[in-house]
């Protein structure tokens, strides 16, 4: 079952004194339930363009969409943003954690929302808490655990409530290579184990190396995509080497890490 269908997704963005920018252009993606996604490309190519279209958060100036079976661009402000809360899950880059809440609160905060039973919530959140090894830290705040628990935090939060589709973006670009690949170990398990469906937005190849399947964008446009085998150190190399064929600003990649 598809998950995400997108076809022919363009965005034109229309900036001052009637200037337009085309910044996605004709992409045709498709997902699946269970898949774990990577979207690549260099700055500018129109990553997070692509994950605003899908998260729901812009619209599209051009093609369809349809995320479980719902074409979210036909829906109402009202409709959308409930749509938004149970089908997506979100994980930022900069952890997007409440400072004012505990992590507990913080990673069950889309069932209170909900309206869910509080036993129901407990229930819920323990394997997820004991999976991602931070059910040592509920209780504290967000300042007073390092930034791979925060983002661990983050993904509890954003797969507790089940959705359909998990969207990342940058998941491991505040966090250093060890918290990076507890992080990225965290998400692999979310997928394999809870059957989360993620696709995740990515300058590095090492964060990449543990998708199934790595789409890979330039200038607005579809350019390749490969696929893992079962080994992730050799996907690791398939990627840095489709970034070479793709060229442009890779400059900030650590290209040594796997
Ligand atoms: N709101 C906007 N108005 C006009 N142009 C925009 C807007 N947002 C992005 N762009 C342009 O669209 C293109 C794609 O931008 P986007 O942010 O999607 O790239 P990206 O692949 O995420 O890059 P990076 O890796 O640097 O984050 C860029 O040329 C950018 O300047
Ligand atoms: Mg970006």
């Amino acid at each position: 079952m598809s998950v995400l269908r997108a076809q022919g997704l363009g965005k034109i963005y229309s900036t001052k004194g009637n200037v337009t920018y085309k910044a996605l252009e004709d992409i045709d993606l498709q997902v699946e339930a269970g898949e774990f996604v990577g979207v690549m490309g260099p700055s500018g190519s129109g990553k997070t363009t692509l994950l605003n279209l899908l998260a729901t958060i812009d619209r599209p100036t051009s093609g369809e969409l349809e995320i479980n079976g719902i074409n979210p661009t036909r829906l109402t402000d009202n409709k959308l943003a409930l749509f938004r809360r149970r089908e997506l899950g979100f994980v930022f880059q900069d952890f997007n954690l409440l400072d004012t809440l505990s992590i507990k609160e913080n990673i069950i905060l889309p069932l209170v929302m909900e309206g869910m039973a509080p036993r129901s919530i407990e229930q819920r959140l323990k394997p997820i808490v004991e999976l991602l090894q931070i059910a040592h830290i509920l209780d504290k705040r967000t300042y007073e655990v390092s930034g791979g628990q925060k983002q661990r935090a983050a993904i509890a939060r954003a797969i507790i409530h089940e959705p359909s589709l998990v969207l990342a973006d940058e998941l491991t670009g505040n966090l250093d290579s060890k918290a990076a690949k507890d992080v990225m170990d965290a998400l692999k398990d979310m997928n394999e184990r809870l059957k989360a469906t993620i696709l995740m937005v990515t300058h590095d190849p090492f964060s990449a190396s543990y998708c199934q399947r790595i789409v890979f964008i330039k200038d607005g446009r579809f350019f390749s995509e490969i696929r893992r085998g079962s080994n992730r150190q050799a996907f690791f190399q398939q990627i840095l080497d489709a970034l070479s064929v793709l060229g442009g600003n890779f400059d900030d990649v650590p290209f040594s890490r796997a």
